[in-house]
């Protein structure tokens, strides 16, 4: 499959690809597919760019960073652009430095713990400090313009708090859940921040021309139901419905088997689905009012091509043709993944999904 046979019918606006048909729900010729992390380290292009570039330099130059997004998407033939950038890039600006390390992920040297701590951070201008990330958008646009869709995205309130809060990754998220326990009015003054420049953030880049958005909240899934309707929710749905001009939004999160029907009640036309949840006993739990993403486990692509396709219809199957489905895997393209099953996986979906 190339990048040609995703390309609307001559007469036919973006509108209608069937990767923004299928975020409102609408009939589609065969469902459209793009992966989270597609461009990415399993890509040898894209290693070799990072041999000149820092990450955080390669996200701050525009044309590069652009370069790459649209590089990826016609070597791969999938049906959405991501914007190359990253959740965490809104934290700088407001005062927490980062570090990308090799192996450990991102890194913040002075995390958040207290009142003062949270009361010490900035007003952020998303035009002067992360103007970078909307030009990366005007540009990915023009080049993918009447071709393919592009996505926008931020890190959702509660994940992007969680790395300002543990200073990276976390097993427990001991320091996150003490905060909003112990100290609650730290905890809803550092959401309102984060609230308030996300929804900056991701507005920007809607002005900039993303077709639509992924809110990640990459890890919602370590919190008890109580927790996310009490401390998260409020802010993830406040970041939705300040977006405008509305465009559809993608709300993805990992561990959410539980938190499936709060996460729709916070908002978004679509539900990312990890791949720990069955996508037709997920969908008929959220009910027909929301599409769905997903969910195929990233895993599954170092298992062969055979049981890259066999999951793929799995999972189709599961969709059975319902409107509204858009193929993806449950999280990210893992960096050893063999480049020959992800694109057995994206034809896969393109031919099994058209029959
Ligand atoms: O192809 C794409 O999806 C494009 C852009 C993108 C990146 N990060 C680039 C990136 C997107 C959408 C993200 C989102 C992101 N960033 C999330 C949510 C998605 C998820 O995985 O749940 C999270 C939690 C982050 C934070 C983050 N950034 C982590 C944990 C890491 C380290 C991961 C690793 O594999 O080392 C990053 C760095 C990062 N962001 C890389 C890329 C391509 C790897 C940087 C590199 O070494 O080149």
């Amino acid at each position: 499959m190339n990048a040609a046979a995703t390309m609307p019918a001559p007469g036919e606006t973006l509108e209608d690809h069937p990767f923004l048909r299928a975020c409102r729900r609408e009939p589609v010729p065969y469902t459209p597919v793009w992966l989270m992390r597609q461009a990415g380290r399993y890509l040898p292009e894209y290693r070799r760019v990072r041999e000149r570039y820092s990450f955080l330099d390669l996200c701050r130059d525009s044309d590069a960073a652009a370069q790459v997004t649209v590089d990826t998407v016609r070597r791969l033939g999938v049906d959405a652009a991501i914007i190359f950038a990253d959740i965490l890039l809104p934290l700088i600006p407001m005062g927490l430095p980062l570090r990308y390390e090799k192996g450990d992920g991102p890194q913040i040297s002075q995390p958040l713990r207290t009142l003062q701590d949270v009361e010490a951070l900035h007003p952020v201008s998303v035009d002067e400090s992360l103007g970078f990330v909307a030009q990366t958008v005007r540009l990915v646009r023009r080049e993918l313009e009447g071709e393919t869709p592009v996505i926008g995205f931020a890190g959702a309130p509660f994940t992007v708090a969680s790395y300002a809060i543990e200073g990276g990754g976390s097993r427990n998220y001991i320091a996150t859940k003490s905060m909003m326990h112990r100290d609650p009015a730290a905890w809803h003054r550092l959401m309102d921040a984060v609230c308030s420049t996300t929804a900056a953030y991701l507005n920007m880049q809607v002005r900039a021309g993303a077709h639509a958005l992924q809110l990640f909240d990459s890890w919602a899934g370590v919190l008890s139901p109580a927790d996310y309707r009490e401390f998260v929710l409020p802010y993830s749905k406040r970041v939705i419905d300040a977006i405008q001009p509305r465009v559809p939004v993608i709300h993805f999160g990992t561990m959410t088997g539980s938190l499936l029907p709060l996460m729709r009640d916070a908002g978004g036309d679509v539900i990312g689905l990890d791949w720990r949840v069955d996508l037709d006993e997920a969908w008929n739990r959220l009910g027909q009012g929301v599409g769905v993403q997903g969910n195929l486990d990233p895993v599954m692509l170092f298992a062969g091509e055979a049981n890259v396709r066999a999951g793929v219809r799995d999972v189709l199957t599961r969709a059975g043709g319902r409107a509204g489905h858009i193929f993806n895997l449950g999280h990210g393209v893992l960096p050893e993944t063999p480049v020959e099953n992800v694109l057995a996986l994206i034809d896969e979906v393109h031919e099994f999904s058209r029959r």
